[in-house]
């Protein structure tokens, strides 16, 4: 990691004179990039200035806290990562105490919490508890491919993504995204099934199953044996993916998968993206939002597009 004051000297210059704000499911966000679940925290805030960005989004957040898997959890692949952390978190309580009220501290910055749960009582739990707080948006995570209950096996089956998504809608009258699993044959179903339970909003793709073995030690690298992978080498999956709902389905949708840099943020934008969510490049470098953001305009710029509504209209078919 490198200098944190140099980092956040780099990523205080403002926006370049271009109309980049977004509106999602009602909540207005300033620029349409945040982060991606479970790869931003109050540590690695410390490097950039985070009410640069459209919105955050938080790590999954439980009833109570959870562990997570046993280590390792995380490995390198070929254009990407597999990680299996198991959703490791503090719990609804502590959050609620230690961590809402320093983002809160942003002016004009959303807060999307991203909420867990073994069954679903417990997603029902935390988004009924999250909604007596001032956060912004729920994003239902029924994708996570790294917990034995709950996460992959609510969100790949209709029946799944449908009554997990009614049950935490009947729970609260905040904005609510569902963030939608790729591991499924046909994403699209998904999508519907979680728009007819009423959310307001799709976020995808979450991580690809996957799996690595080290030849020499003869061993599953990761400890949960599967893990999910992020990267760049998802990216066109993403891409795709975004591109087949946008046209099934009237949500608004938080696209993210492999965004690296500014153009791919404008590739998902120009697929169907109203907002793009920036994860594994934040792992190799925290402030990788701001630089995207920064790459974003500039595209732009030498695209001739002024408004990021316009680029999201500007796919040539
Ligand atoms: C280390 C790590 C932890 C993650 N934790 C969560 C999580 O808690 N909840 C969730 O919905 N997605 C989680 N994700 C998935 C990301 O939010 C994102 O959907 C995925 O990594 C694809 O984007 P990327 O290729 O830009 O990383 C995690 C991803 C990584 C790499």
């Amino acid at each position: 990691m490198g200098n944190d004051a140099e980092m956040k000297k780099n990523t205080d210059r403002p926006a370049a004179g271009l109309d980049m704000g977004v509106e999602i499911a009602g909540v207005k966000w300033k620029n349409p990039i945040t982060t991606a679940s479970g790869t931003f925290t109050l540590r690695t805030m410390r490097c950039y200035e985070i009410s640069r960005l459209g919105a955050v989004t938080t790590k999954g957040i439980a009833t109570v806290p959870w562990a997570g898997n046993p280590t390792p959890r995380i490995a390198e692949t070929y254009g990407g990562m597999l990680n299996a952390v198991g959703l490791q978190n503090i719990g609804m309580e502590a959050w609620i105490r230690d961590e809402l009220p320093v983002l809160r501290a942003h002016e004009g910055l959303p807060v999307i919490a991203n909420i867990v749960g073994r069954t679903t009582d417990e997603y029902a739990e935390v988004a009924a508890r999250l909604s007596e707080t001032d956060v912004d948006m729920l994003e239902l995570n029924i994708s996570c491919p790294n917990v034995k209950e709950g996460g992959i096996a609510f969100g790949t089956a209709v029946e799944g993504v449908f009554d997990t998504t009614a049950a935490v809608r009947k729970a609260t009258r905040k904005p609510l995204i569902v963030k939608l699993s790729p591991n499924v044959t046909r994403i699209v179903d998904m999508a519907k099934a979680a728009a007819d339970a009423g959310a307001d909003a799709l976020s995808l793709i979450n991580t690809l199953l996957g799996m690595k073995i080290d030849v020499y030690r003869r061993r599953v690298v990761l400890a949960n044996k599967t893990g999910g992978l992020s990267g760049p080498g998802i990216h066109p999956v993403a891409v795709r993916m975004v591109y087949e709902v946008r046209r099934a389905v009237g949500l608004p949708i938080i696209g993210m998968g492999g965004v690296m840099s500014g153009e791919d943020a404008a590739e998902m934008i120009l697929a169907g993206a109203d907002a793009v969510a920036v994860g594994t490049a934040a792992l190799i470098r925290p402030d990788a939002p701001v630089r995207i953001l920064e790459e974003l305009e500039a595209c732009m710029n030498k695209m001739g597009i002024a408004s990021i509504r316009e680029l999201k209209s500007a796919l040539i078919e």
